[in-house]
């Protein structure tokens, strides 16, 4: 795929539905398309998508080691209530020891190079492993999730991801759309949305935010705007 199909695309699915743009693509891309999942709202929503139109789709979720215990129990209540098992990747046991015993455990707030680091070797590396052989993956991205984020596509090519296609089938969708779909099919979802968390990730680097703050100001929240991506969705 070029940038001018990519563009295409975009243009030819500028106002199908989430459900339109997967079925086509999970066909388009088969074997070859994988699902990455952090349990998150979007993704809760992604995966009843995904396993009404192509249970078959390989589901993946990167565990860092250290997410919140929430995020542990969802992964078991979704596996369960759509007979699925997400498989389930962890980092380098060699690389995440080396970084650990030079830099220390909480190695994170310490700079924003060690934040890269972590982020790197505990989401990168394994991110990496789970793409192997495959060319496009999707994901729960939306364009008002943030600033870095406003400009997002529906397919991209994913330059900081070994030039792989990225699919964000919810581009377009608003914060209340989610709740509804979520609300409407009675799906699971990770207990800590209704605890102030709008955007979860790993226990150390996300905090509750207040009402009418920024959705990811809770991520990372010692760093610039600007700096908060991890490089899963850096551009
Ligand atoms: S992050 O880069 O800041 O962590 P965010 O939490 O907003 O990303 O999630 C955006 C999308 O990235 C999710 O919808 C999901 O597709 C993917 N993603 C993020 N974290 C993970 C993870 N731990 N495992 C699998 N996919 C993930
Ligand atoms: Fe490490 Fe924090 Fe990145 Fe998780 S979010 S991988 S703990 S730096």
């Amino acid at each position: 795929m070029k940038e001018v199909e990519i563009k295409e695309y975009c243009n030819r699915f500028r106002d199908a539905t989430p459900q339109e743009v997967i079925r086509f693509f999970v066909s388009e891309f088969k074997g070859q398309i994988a699902f990455a999942t952090s349990l998150g709202l979007e993704d809760q929503v992604l995966t009843h998508m995904i396993t009404s139109i192509s249970p078959d789709t390989k589901i993946f979720t990167l565990d860092t080691g250290r997410l919140f215990p929430e995020t542990y129990d969802l992964i078991d209540k979704t596996n369960s209530r759509f007979n699925i098992k997400i498989d389930i990747y962890f980092p380098n046991t060699e690389h995440v020891e080396k970084m650990v015993k030079e830099k220390g455990i909480n190695l994170f707030y310490e700079s924003i190079e060690n934040r890269k680091l972590c982020c790197h070797i505990r989401k990168i590396e394994p991110l990496h492993r789970a793409m192997k052989g495959l060319k496009m993956w999707i994901t729960g991205l939306r364009r008002e999730q943030s600033s870095t984020r406003e400009n997002g596509k529906l397919i991209e090519v994913d330059e900081n991801n070994n030039g792989l296609f990225k699919l964000n089938p919810l581009i377009n969708w608003s914060e209340k759309q989610v709740w509804d779909y979520i609300e409407k099919y009675n799906i699971p979802f990770n207990e800590l949305h209704k605890k102030g968390f709008p955007s979860i990730g790993c226990q150390p680097c996300t905090r509750a935010v207040l009402p009418g703050e920024d959705m990811r100001s809770g991520r990372w929240w010692w760093e610039m705007e600007g700096h908060k991506e991890c490089g899963l969705h850096e551009r």
